[in-house]
């Protein structure tokens, strides 16, 4: 019985101690998806464009870029280039300039919006706003403004030193000045590529109802080499998202167009230490010819049918598969065995009708386990997902100890004569206690789909 206890406490101090040694044997993070997943397949997108074989000149004509997907991760979002530079034929089409002015009054705390169309090739953005100077000296007469971009973030108009409505609780009230007579939002380089509708909020703080406001919203297109547009979509596995370039042929010839996309590749890794954000930029071109006729190559669907399915990541699934079902096992083994005293021994020698069947059937699953386990660590040490010392500190101990069942366990008679079976037995029992223990520690520390456990014990 002494024994018995001083092998639970040495168990649970050695359990203590060795949570520490678990971090050491954890994923490392790398630099990209790539160092992980490219074994199995894994790409960041795939670019195409409207197959053009020949165009005719002087037609206005979309010229698609398309993010494909091929993978098993979201494309968050994507930033594309067109680039005409080698085309000297190919011009975009360029949308007639914006100029509109406004005048309206608003009452105290009312807001109005002016929205307007940014498409791509805009070169500048102008939102001006003009109100009746404030003679108050304090802000007493005030209008503010704020342009919003189609992707819901927005640009505030500059402060003019009063305090604003939206002031959170805490901040230091700025010093009182007159309120500015014209605000105005300027937007120039990359934010310009966030095409769509566009929005001009003008509120009236303070000031008298009556007053004039007047907006002028400009937008200014050149012709250039380049565009850029965003693409706000998320795109999910397998699927595909496409950029509208309108351009114009201008001469024959020949013409290559080149494209880049800059992309984010997004995955929630849940607890496992892998970066879930990665960024990439890509490049392609395409060449096809200024002519008289519109001709399109047939490329065949766009979006490929299944995600690559190869052995390294078969490997990580089977791997998974394994421990799990040798997981499962470990009960049925124990309870065979006999591992739950007098009456549980009773009980199953009854169902299998002998205690030889019985003892017969603990050995089978045994092994059993201890193949699933040694096939685990083979499939685990092949695929490239996971560093190799992932669990390899418990279980590593968890499969030293069922090594040391099966000896025991194979051996039992000569062992059982040497040392007793009193002695073997309570061998073989230390070893399966260590076995459990360790095994589940494993599984909690190291197993992927035990957040929920990890969670609950507050171990991440
Ligand atoms: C340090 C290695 C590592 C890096 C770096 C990494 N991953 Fe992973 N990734 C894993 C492991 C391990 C798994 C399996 C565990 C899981 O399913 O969460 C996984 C699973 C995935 C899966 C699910 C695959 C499936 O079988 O369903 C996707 C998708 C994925 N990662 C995308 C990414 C993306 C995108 C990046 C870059 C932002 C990335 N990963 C970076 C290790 C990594």
């Amino acid at each position: 019985m002494r024994t018995r206890r001083a092998l639970l406490l040495i168990l649970t101090i050695g359990l203590i101690v060795g949570l520490g040694p678990a971090a050491w044997s954890q994923q490392v993070p790398r630099a990209t998806c790539l160092d992980c997943h490219e074994e199995e397949g894994m790409e960041y997108a795939v670019l195409r464009t409207t197959p053009y074989i020949e165009i005719p000149t002087g037609e206005p004509l979309d010229l698609d870029v398309t993010v494909v997907n091929p993978w098993l991760h979201e494309i968050t979002s994507s930033f594309v280039t067109l680039n005409l530079s080698q085309a000297p034929g190919l011009t975009f089409e360029k949308p007639d300039d914006i100029n509109e002015e406004d005048e309206f009054t608003l009452g105290v705390g009312e807001s109005t919006n002016i929205t307007f169309p940014v498409e791509a090739g805009a070169t500048a953005v102008v939102a001006t706003m003009e109100q009746t100077p404030d003679e108050s000296d304090r802000g007493l007469n005030d209008v503010d403004t704020r342009l919003w971009f189609p992707d819901g973030t927005s640009r505030e108009g500059p402060q003019d030193g009063v305090r604003s409505p939206d002031l959170q609780e805490g901040e230091i009230e700025p010093t009182i000045e007159p309120a500015l007579t014209v605000e105005q939002i300027i937007i120039e380089g990359d934010r310009l590529a966030d095409t769509g509708e566009w929005t001009f909020e003008v509120t009236r703080q303070t000031g008298p109802p009556q007053d004039p406001i007047n907006t002028r919203i400009q937008v200014f297109y050149n012709t250039t080499d380049t565009l850029s547009q965003t693409l706000r979509d998320t795109i999910g596995p397998q699927g595909s998202g496409s950029v509208t370039f309108p351009v114009q042929g201008q001469e024959r010839g020949d013409v290559t167009i080149t494209y880049s996309v800059e992309l984010t590749a997004f995955y929630d890794h849940g607890d496992i230490t892998a970066q879930d954000e990665g960024n990439e930029t890509l490049d392609g071109s395409t060449s096809f010819t200024i002519g008289d006729e519109l001709e399109t190559d047939d490329v065949g669907p766009v979006i490929p049918e299944q995600p690559p399915v190869n052995w390294p990541m078969n490997a990580r699934a089977w791997g998974e598969v394994t421990g799990f079902i040798g997981l499962f096992l470990v009960p049925i083994a124990l309870i065979l065995g006999g591992a739950f005293g007098r009456r549980n021994v009773l009980w199953v020698n009854k169902i299998v009708e002998s205690a030889r069947v019985r003892v017969l059937w603990h050995n089978a699953v045994s092994f059993i386990i201890l193949f699933l386990t040694l096939l685990h660590i083979a499939l685990f040490l092949y695929e490239p997902a996971f560093e190799w010392s992932v669990g390899m500190v418990w279980g590593g101990l968890s499969t030293l100890a069922l090594i040391g069942l099966a000896l025991t366990g194979g051996f039992q008679r000569s062992l059982a004569r040497k040392i007793g079976y009193a002695k073997w037995r309570l061998l073989h029992i230390a070893m399966a206690i260590i076995f459990v223990a360790t095994l589940l520690v494993h599984a909690i520390v190291d197993g992927v789909h035990f957040d929920w456990a990890r969670a609950w014990l507050r171990f991440s």
